[in-house]
């Protein structure tokens, strides 16, 4: 068993309706707990790597947990990286072994997004490797890069034509409504569903077949796991995400993948927060990092099963 790309993990969720998670991992437990869901669930799952946790970890570590990962399970893992912000750290992770990589030029001027995509594409296509960019702009925070939502800016489904064929990407995340953290919605959450149907509908019209789309800011925002950080001397106040209604919908459409940080944060937050509050005396790290692994376990299991639908998808 090998990693794989995602390839083929998208053509069996376009076909299947649904979508593959993608789960940001920064830590062994982060990595065991995802990973035990998605074989809990014979599911396929995206491992993905921002710049920060490469910064953090360092990517021989987290290559090698994810090999260990691929050998435990036995099922299809993708190991991505998120956000890569230049061609210079899209190298370095196809270098150690990456199987796809994102290039986020979206705060670049179309043109320049359109040049610099085209060059990630040549490169990792040329060492076996899948590319995700992304078009229009998401309200929220990465990598310490702000987006308030008076700067965010929806898709422009032409564009995305346009931006596909100019630059031969193989899949393309798209900006709808979702943001980054943990502050989604002030009111309702609502998604441009037409606007994704639309995107789909002219790639089709252009003879572009089952585009794979991603989405990008998806976390639920768990109230349970705010609710328990906040019991056990937590802050989190008016956070809201996704309901998991609205991604298995989404998923349902052209989303073969879906991305999720925030909650595995969350998740681990909370778990840690009670087992210190509930073990005052006990200073085993195993402890309170497994009571981590296991909450994000049950948190996975359940987004598998209800947000993305991809049970059984390594039949
Ligand atoms: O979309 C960004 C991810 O949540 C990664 O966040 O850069 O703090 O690791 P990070
Ligand atoms: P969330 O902040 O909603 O978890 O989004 C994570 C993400 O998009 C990583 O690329
Ligand atoms: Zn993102």
């Amino acid at each position: 068993m090998a990693l794989v790309t995602t390839k083929e993990m998208f053509k069996k969720a376009f076909e299947g309706h649904y979508a593959i998670g993608a789960f940001n991992i920064n830590n062994m437990e982060i990595i065991q707990g995802v990973v035990r869901a998605a074989k809990s669930q014979n599911s396929a799952v995206i491992l993905q790597v921002s710049k920060s946790a490469l910064k953090y970890a360092n990517p021989l570590y987290l290559k090698g947990m994810v090999d260990a990962a691929v050998a435990e399970t036995g099922i299809d893992i993708a190991l991505h990286l998120d956000h890569g912000p230049d061609l210079e750290t899209v190298k370095e992770c196809i270098d150690a072994g990456f199987t796809s990589v994102m290039f986020d030029g979206s705060h670049y001027d179309y043109e320049e997004n359109v040049a610099k995509t085209k060059e990630v594409v040549e490169y990792a296509h040329a060492h076996g490797v899948v590319v995700e960019a992304e078009l229009g702009k998401l309200a929220g925070v990465e990598d310490d890069v702000k987006v308030d939502a008076a700067n965010a800016t929806y898709t422009d489904p032409d564009q995305a034509v346009d931006f596909v064929k100019r630059t031969g990407v193989d899949s393309l995340a798209i900006a709808i409504g979702t943001s980054h953290g943990a502050y989604k919605f002030k009111g309702e959450a609502k998604l441009d569903f037409d606007r994704l149907e639309k995107i789909t509908e002219k790639l089709e019209a252009e003879g572009i077949h089952n585009f794979p789309i991603v989405l990008h800011g998806a976390s639920s925002v768990d109230q349970a796991s705010v609710e328990t950080c906040n019991q056990y001397g937590g802050q989190i106040n008016g956070a809201k995400g996704m309901p998991a209604e609205m991604l298995r919908k989404a998923a349902s459409m052209a989303v073969c993948k879906i991305n999720m940080d925030t909650d595995l944060r969350l998740a681990m937050t909370a778990a840690i927060r009670k087992s210190f509050a509930e073990n005052p005396s006990a200073f085993d790290p195993r402890g309170y990092c497994g009571a981590a692994r296991d909450y994000i376990q049950e948190i996975v299991t359940k987004k598998i099963q209800e947000a993305l639908g991809s049970v059984d998808s390594m039949k």
